[in-house]
């Protein structure tokens, strides 16, 4: 297997810097298009043929170092029944929100042999024919809250906030559960065979340092702490996280993501030493010309100045819209880089 991202995951020397995409499997893919058709994603995700030709589509097309699981995070509580479907083009939906203690019932736990076989068994299929390693995931405790609270995305998160402050205790149990389900399911994943696990705590950037560290940070740190012994390279990943970064860090991973807007110099400073960094090419520029993307490539690569532990990615997911061919020049252009260019 070509280990070249495990290696920088890791902080050792690599001979090129690896790289991969966030949502690299997805709808800028006309050959995902063609697989997926309509219908919920979740059915998608529930068919191992389906997932695992997915999961493929993007190595076939970018020569990228690492497979993502096409999963999403809301696949566990949808399997325990909580009542949550994923809307096109919206996102998660839960049109009975979680609103009180007696909520906690519909989120028991999870026992990944019987809820998500079709997971296990996708991962199981990956690993057979994949020469790079297959990244398992999971959402973080908070950003699954957010849409089991709010119902839907939000900008404000104005009713998750609202729990955390009005009733402590019942957001704590809340964050117990997720926490439970989130270790189930990284844990099946590693066992299945996903040699690196990400936690997406995409919207933990709406929250101020002070907030993070008492509503979150615990229950992230549970996680992290629990995946140790299972000695897989673990990333943490938010967007608008630059004043909670060296949080982020202290809840325990290997790898912490970066979005765009800290400098990728910067973001190491605020994690600290011993870690390694992925990203943060900002996705939105990736509509542009190849002069301007391939300079802000180069940025990031000499802002990293040759440091070890630097995975190449975007700041957040590929949107819809992005140009396919564009991912590959920026693919080739990383792996031809070297530092004293
Ligand atoms: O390629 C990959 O990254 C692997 C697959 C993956 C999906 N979702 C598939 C998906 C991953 C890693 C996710 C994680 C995920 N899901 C996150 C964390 C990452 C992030 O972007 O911050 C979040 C917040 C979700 C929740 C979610 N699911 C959203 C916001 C959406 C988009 C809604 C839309 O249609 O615009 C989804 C749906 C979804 N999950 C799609 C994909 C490829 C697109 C819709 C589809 O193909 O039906």
């Amino acid at each position: 297997m070509n280990d070249t991202f495990l290696k920088a995951c890791r902080g050792e020397p690599v001979e090129y810097t690896p790289v991969w995409f966030m949502r690299q499997a997805g709808r800028s893919l006309p050959e995902y298009r063609a697989l997926r058709k309509e219908g919920s994603i979740l059915n998608a995700i529930k068919d191992p043929d389906i997932s695992t030709e997915i999961t493929l589509q993007p190595i076939r097309r970018y020569g990228v170092d690492a497979a993502i699981l096409y999963s999403d995070i809301v696949v566990p509580v949808h399997a325990i029944g909580f009542g949550v479907d994923i809307k096109p083009g919206v996102g998660p939906v839960a049109i009975d929100p979680f609103r009180s203690s007696s909520d906690l019932n519909r989120l028991r736990s999870l026992n990944p042999q019987v809820d998500t076989p079709y997971v296990l068994e996708t991962i199981q299929r990956l690993v057979d024919v994949l020469e790079i390693p297959l990244i398992g995931f999971a959402g973080a405790p908070f950003t699954v809250a957010s849409y089991l609270i709010e119902g839907g995305p939000s900008r404000s998160y104005q009713k998750t906030k609202a729990m955390m402050f009005s009733d402590k205790s019942l957001w704590d149990s809340l964050m117990e559960r997720l926490t439970d389900i989130t270790i189930e399911s990284l844990v099946s994943q590693i066992e299945a065979g996903a040699s690196a696990v990400q936690l997406f705590d995409s919207w933990a950037g709406s929250l101020s340092p002070a907030q993070y560290e008492q509503f979150v940070l615990p229950h992230s740190q549970r996680i992290f702490e629990a995946l140790s012994e299972h000695s897989v390279p673990r990333i943490h990943f938010g967007v608008g996280t630059g004043e909670i970064l060296h949080l982020m860090s202290a809840a325990g991973a290997d790898v912490v993501g970066v979005d765009w807007r800290v400098p990728i110099d910067e973001a190491r400073k605020r994690i600290g030493v011993g870690k390694s960094v992925q990203g943060n090419l900002d996705p939105s520029i990736l509509g542009g010309d190849w002069e301007l993307i391939s300079e802000e490539v180069i940025d990031i690569l000499k802002r990293n100045a040759g440091q070890h532990g630097h995975i190449f990615n975007l700041g957040h997911g590929v949107t819809p819209e992005v140009n396919p061919d564009v991912l590959k020049r920026i693919v080739d252009l990383v792996h031809n880089f070297r530092t004293a260019s």
